[in-house]
């Protein structure tokens, strides 16, 4: 089988496709055909070396923390799972999914919805479940809730805004001019043009800001966000805001930086609102598996609109 691997840490030209043996799924895993693999920007940030204080991974390394595909077989009898089945998963960082085959826990993976396909499926877990941990389990998110997300357009902004819309919550999306009609187009009841308005500075009160292309602070934040029981949360952690984390149970306005966890039973949870239309997705462009390097260089732009795709040629 084929995947996209790296030898060594460094630029999108690092990428190359080479042939490997298809695994045997251990117990409790599923032996999954990968239909599409999801492109985030954690995938060039470990390519490029940038995040090895953190995660040093063993080369070669197969970029690709989402997929969507068919499960090809399973490692135990007793699997929830059957040959055939389409699924989904966040992937855990040990496992790329630019890749035409993958064995993974099957705690892990979820049922695909029925009424998306699989490119837009495999665009979904990892932005969708990080928007989701953010505003419902650091922000306890609620019913007219006020909630700011800036970065509407990117692949976390466009989930955050519509899990906030299906949590009832009035929702302000912050994003540039050419992505205004865009985001209105998930649910945001007002938009800020960040390059008209410096939103930080606003006299509106928010329940949480979440900073979804992690791009303002909680200084900036602190002063649109309410005295009481609110939250700044950020998707990339900074040492003050660490620092700050831990005062959380003494403060009013609480700070927290996500770390996304890779779990079924929110990815369910994401299914029910895909199911019920609450959730949608939008791709920007999709890309082959030799086409991973290009695909590298346009999310290192920072201005992808919604998802990258890879699609995996079966
Ligand atoms: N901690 C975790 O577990 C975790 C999980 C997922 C993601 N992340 C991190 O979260 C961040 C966002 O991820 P993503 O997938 O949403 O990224 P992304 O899709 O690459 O974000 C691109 C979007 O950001 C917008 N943008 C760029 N600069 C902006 C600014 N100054 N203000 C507002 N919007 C701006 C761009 O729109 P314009 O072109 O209009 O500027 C573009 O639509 C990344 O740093 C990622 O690594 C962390």
């Amino acid at each position: 089988m084929k995947k996209v691997i790296y030898e060594t840490y460094g630029d999108a030209d690092v990428l190359k496709v080479a042939d490997f043996m298809v695994n045997e799924p251990a117990d409790g895993e599923l032996l999954v055909k990968v239909m599409a693999a999801g492109i985030n920007p954690v995938d060039y940030k470990i390519r490029n070396g940038s995040l090895k204080f953190i995660y040093r991974a063993k080369l070669p390394r197969t970029p690709g923390g989402e997929i969507s595909g068919i499960v090809e077989k399973t490692g135990s009898k007793q699997s929830k799972f059957k040959p055939g089945d389409k699924v989904y998963s966040m992937l855990p960082i040990s496992i790329g999914g630019y890749s035409e085959y993958i064995t993974v826990n099957e705690d892990l993976i979820g049922l695909m919805p029925e009424n998306i396909s699989f490119n837009e499926a495999a665009g979904i877990p990892l932005a969708g479940l990080t928007a989701l941990q953010a505003l419902r389990d650091k922000g306890n998110i609620g019913k007219d809730m006020k909630v700011l997300v800036n970065g509407g357009s990117g692949g976390v902004g466009m989930f955050a805004i519509q899990i906030a819309k299906a949590f009832d919550a009035e929702v302000t999306a912050v994003c540039s001019e050419k992505n205004i009609s865009f985001v209105k187009g998930f649910g945001a009841d007002q938009v800020i043009d960040y390059e008209k308005e410096d939103f930080t500075r606003l006299n509106n009160k928010y329940d949480i800001v979440f900073d979804a292309v992690a791009k303002s602070s909680f200084d900036k934040c602190k002063s649109i966000l309410k005295k009481e029981k609110s939250a700044f949360i950020t998707t990339v952690p900074t040492p003050p805001l660490m620092l700050r984390q831990i005062i959380n149970p003494l403060v009013n306005r609480k700070t927290f930086a996500i770390l996304t966890k890779p779990q079924s039973k929110d990815l369910d949870f994401l299914t029910g609102l895909i199911q019920k239309e609450k959730l949608k997705t939008s791709i920007e462009k999709v890309y082959s598996m030799e086409e991973a390097a290009q695909a590298h260089r346009h999310i290192e732009t920072g201005r992808v609109k919604g998802k990258l795709v890879i699609e995996i040629k079966q």
